[in-house]
């Protein structure tokens, strides 16, 4: 063990550790005595991720009973987003905590390799889309599809991606107070009891957050070099791929398959369902889905629905996969790259010794609670299933934590805003329209373009980042409704394509479930802040006057 929290040889050997690994710059130098600094511990653990065989002891920031001698209230097994939230949660709450993860730093998976690449990747696939569509025009220079290289971004990913690490474990440590071991699996032993590099640890509760892995489909080649999931591309990719097949139809295949068509790696996506017609994505509206669809083609992404992927062909390396298409024929596309979108499952082998409840798809159960079969034992996160987001993750680790320190506390996550990207920002909550009109006698939609408009010379919406496509190709500028039960007034969904508009979606979402909702009458009374990426506050306003309203 190492210990990072107790002034002392042990730590002034660490520090001088680090000092040899190199420098960020003059500020990550931390004084002698004093606690690891940020850039302290991006060094520490870039060296921990580049060097994990050489660097085996856990980081332990624990209290001594000289500090603290109150039995634990909860153990994390885990400190991702569920984990180091319900943690950070339970201690602001005067509890006792610890939280125990593999890695070298709090945060999960979603700084390592999962939600942060994805925003890095889905902005670079927008910055490229932009400038091969502006290519010799005003200051644009023609596009170089040979500078634009997946390896190149994710390899800019992998060097800068200690600075959001370091700073989760400086903030947890410095700031939020508390303890943790990192760098080591926890065993667990009991529904109290986990065992870490040999010491045992009780507590009044343990929480689980161990988070998912990708789900590989069974078929023969899956296992062959050239095959990766998000994980694998951030940590193995070692050449420049020149063309993709993506298995799945959901958020990763359209995220991930935007980015790599953006690169110029042409891209071929096998969807089984409909893409974002897939269980797993609620309240989409068609509008929307067939814009998003429309303009993935119109980038040049083969999209091939109702696929059954049958093998991945290779000697060693993919050169291929077989695929049956929804009429039966059997066909093949060659490629030298292979990405796989296909959903998350946990790994549950090592809480056997709970005997833990789970469900037909292999989610522990947790109730409203989180709460899971075996008294004294709360579940967060992906573990429970979707949806696999991250305000769920988070909220479910506050939850248990809140039920541990005694409060009745409910999260129901059945309703939520949503988002995905393409090379747009594609935003929604609420009802599609399809849903309004069945539950509703009177809806009415604002919708731009609306849907007897030539889109193509339809310049709305136009906003932040969507104005040069307005004013060169106004198709390209994104897509809006609003559905509005006419009767009420009220708003009952909302739906963007686009860029700048995710944050409104945070609110929007909140306002319409409010018990008493939110009228377009509301909406139409809202100061915007004009050009403003939406454009949902003026297109109420020009309806509001009507005592019937109709469509827009
Ligand atoms: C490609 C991709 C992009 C995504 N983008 C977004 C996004 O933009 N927005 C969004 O809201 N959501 C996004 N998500 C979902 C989001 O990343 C997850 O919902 C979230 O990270 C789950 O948090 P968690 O705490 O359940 O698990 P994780 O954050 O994965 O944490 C699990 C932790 O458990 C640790 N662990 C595992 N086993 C042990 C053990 N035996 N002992 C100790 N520790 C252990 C792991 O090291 C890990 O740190 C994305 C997911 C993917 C795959
Ligand atoms: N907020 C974000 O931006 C974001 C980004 C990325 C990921 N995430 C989260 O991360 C999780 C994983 O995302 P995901 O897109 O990989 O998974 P997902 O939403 O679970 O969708 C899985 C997709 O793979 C298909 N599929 C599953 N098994 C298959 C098989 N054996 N053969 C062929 N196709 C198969 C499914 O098709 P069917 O519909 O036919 O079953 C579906 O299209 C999700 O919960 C997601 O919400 C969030």
């Amino acid at each position: 063990m190492i210990d990072v929290r107790n002034p002392g040889d042990g730590f002034r050997s660490l520090r001088a550790r680090i000092a040899a690994l190199g420098t960020l710059g003059p500020g990550d130098r931390g004084a002698d005595g004093a606690p690891l600094t940020v850039g302290e511990w991006a060094l520490l653990i870039d060296d921990i991720v580049d060097h994990p065989e050489a660097n085996t002891e856990g980081l332990w920031n624990v209290a001594g009973p000289d500090e603290d001698d109150r039995e634990y209230d909860a153990i994390f097994v885990g400190g991702g987003a569920s984990g180091r939230f319900g943690s950070a949660f339970l201690k602001a709450r005067g509890g006792r905590q610890l939280t125990i993860d593999a890695w070298p730093f709090l945060g999960g998976s979603c700084p390592h390799q999962a939600c942060v690449p994805h925003h890095l990747f889905s902005e670079a696939a927008r910055e490229m889309d932009l400038a091969r569509h502006m290519q010799g025009r005003l200051w644009y220079p023609p596009f170089d599809e040979k500078r634009a290289s997946i390896q190149e971004i994710v390899e800019l990913f992998k060097a800068g991606r200690m600075y959001p690490h370091a700073i989760m474990n400086w903030q947890s440590k410095e700031q939020l107070d508390m303890e943790f071991i990192l760098n080591t699996p926890a065993t667990i032993i009991d529904s109290r009891t986990v065992e870490v590099e040999g010491r045992r640890f009780s507590a009044r509760n343990l929480v689980l957050c161990t988070g998912a892995r990708t789900r590989y489909p069974d078929i023969p080649g899956i296992g062959i070099k050239g095959v990766y999931d998000f994980a694998t591309l951030i940590e193995d990719l070692d050449y420049e791929p020149n063309r993709c097949v993506i298995i799945g139809g959901s958020k990763v295949a359209l995220e991930y398959g935007s980015f790599f068509q953006a690169t110029g790696c042409q891209t071929t996506i096998l969807t089984r369902s409909p893409l974002m017609e897939t269980a797993s994505l609620h309240h989409v509206d068609t509008g929307l889905r067939e814009y998003v669809v429309a303009m993935m083609a119109d980038r040049g992404i083969e999209i091939i629905e109702g696929a059954e992927p049958l093998e991945v062909l290779g000697n060693g390396k993919v050169t291929g996969v077989r695929y049956r298409e929804p009429g039966g024929a059997v066909r093949e596309i060659d490629t030298d790259f292979v990405f796989v979108g296909t959903g998350e499952r946990p790994n549950l082998g090592m809480y056997a010794p709970l005997g833990l409840a789970t469900d037909e798809r292999g989610f522990v159960i947790a109730d409203t609670r989180m709460r899971t079969s075996v008294p004294g034992v709360y579940a967060a996160g992906d573990l429970v299933g979707p949806p696999m987001e991250m305000f769920k993750a988070r909220k479910c680790g506050v939850g248990a934590a809140r039920n541990v320190m005694g409060e009745d506390y409910e999260f129901d996550f059945t309703e939520y805003p949503d988002f995905l990207h393409t090379t747009y920002e594609v935003t929604w909550c609420g009802l599609s329209e399809a849903e309004a009109q069945a539950k509703y006698r009177n809806v009415i939609k604002i919708q731009m373009p609306p849907d007897d408009a030539d889109p193509e010379t339809f310049a709305l919406p136009a906003a932040e980042g969507s104005m040069l496509y307005a004013f060169t190709r106004p198709v390209l500028s994104g897509w809006l409704k609003l559905v509005i039960d006419a009767d009420s007034r009220k708003v009952l969904g909302a739906h963007h394509v686009g860029y700048g508009a995710k944050d409104a979606f945070q609110y929007i979402d909140y306002l319409i479930r409010r018990p008493e909702g939110f009228t377009m009458d509301e909406m139409a009374e809202l100061n915007e802040l004009f050009l403003n990426p939406e454009h949902f506050i003026q297109l109420c306003r020009l309806r509001a006057g009507q005592q019937n309203p109709v469509n827009l």
